[in-house]
């Protein structure tokens, strides 16, 4: 069982009763974070065993790959990430579709694990050219990212689609990463608070008691994404303070919270040290196997 396996594992049910525990006796970032120096909170801890093994604090790096890559730029790519990446990362890599199966067989047996970045709200039938959570589960994805702003802002994905696509991911046995966040127009009008309060309330009342402990939320600031300025550590801060405490009124503790946007190298530490954040959801960054490499290392400190 690979390290990404275990934090993006597939079955809720072997998650372990004192790991349940654990995170559902969570009540703030400061007890967040010492509970993970202790253990990994994931949420999707798989036995005793894994718990007494597991004495770091991890931070999950996934990428996007976004619309790139050929077969042979993959292969480049996924091998220097199974090369350099060291036992206790937690990393994933969300890939176009047609090439979760060059991503499952390079990175089988390996520390990481693979994903998508969509996926159908539709278990089966006639939806031309869409792709189901069983299937992306078929190609050994522990994991898939609904409600990127890309989605909701160029394909008209609106809360309750996004909500929707959370629970089919869940139900299929994955890890949803629901993406939430402002566009620039937004956090100018004074709106911010209000949006990603409401796009994860969306996902809250629409999905299952058993996929809301499953949720890892990624807070992307739309001005954030692809532009090279990252939102600033106090922002982040406030935001993830925000979704903590909504998710925990909600009854949802343990919860991973990543940040994204233009997360690289040179930001990625000092971003992972701030206050109620779990990990990074690293675009552009992550298609630089180099680069890459050196935010879960950053994750490591
Ligand atoms: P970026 O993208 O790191 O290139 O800003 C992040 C994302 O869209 O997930």
């Amino acid at each position: 069982m690979s390290t990404a396996e275990r934090f993006f594992a597939k079955c809720p049910n072997q998650r372990s009763e004192s790991s349940r525990h654990f995170a559902l006796s969570e009540k703030s970032a400061a007890k967040h974070k010492s509970a993970r120096s202790m253990c990994i909170i994931s949420g999707f801890l798989k036995s005793e065993r894994l718990m007494a093994t597991s004495m770091v604090a991890t931070k999950y790096i996934v990428g996007n790959w976004k619309l790139h890559g050929s077969t042979q730029e993959n292969a480049v790519r996924l091998a220097a990430l199974k090369a350099g990446c060291r036992h206790g990362d937690a990393l994933a890599v969300c890939v176009p579709f047609p090439y979760l199966a060059q991503a499952q067989q390079a990175l089988q047996g390996s520390a990481i694990g693979w994903g998508a970045q969509n996926v159908s709200e539709q278990a089966k039938g006639a939806f031309t050219g869409e792709v189901s959570a069983a299937m992306l589960a078929d190609f050994g994805c522990s994991c898939a990212i609904v409600g990127h702003s890309e989605r909701r802002a160029l394909y008209g994905e609106d809360d309750a689609t996004v909500a929707r696509k959370a629970q089919a991911v869940a139900e299929a046995g994955m890890t949803p990463i629901v993406c939430v966040g402002e566009t620039l127009a937004e956090r100018k009008c004074g709106e911010m608070v209000q949006v990603v309060t409401r796009q994860l309330a969306a996902v809250l009342a629409h999905v299952s008691a058993e996929t809301k402990q499953r949720l890892v939320i990624a807070y992307e600031p739309v001005w954030a994404i692809g532009t090279g300025l990252a939102a600033s550590e106090d922002d982040v801060r406030e935001v993830h303070a925000l979704l903590r405490g909504q998710l925990e009124k909600a009854g949802v503790t343990g919860t991973r919270l990543l940040y994204g946007g233009s997360v690289k190298a040179s930001n990625a530490g000092a971003l992972l040290n701030t206050a109620n954040v779990d990990g990074a959801l690293v675009g552009g960054a992550s298609l630089d196997a180099e680069e890459f490499l050196k935010i879960a290392q950053a994750a490591r400190a």
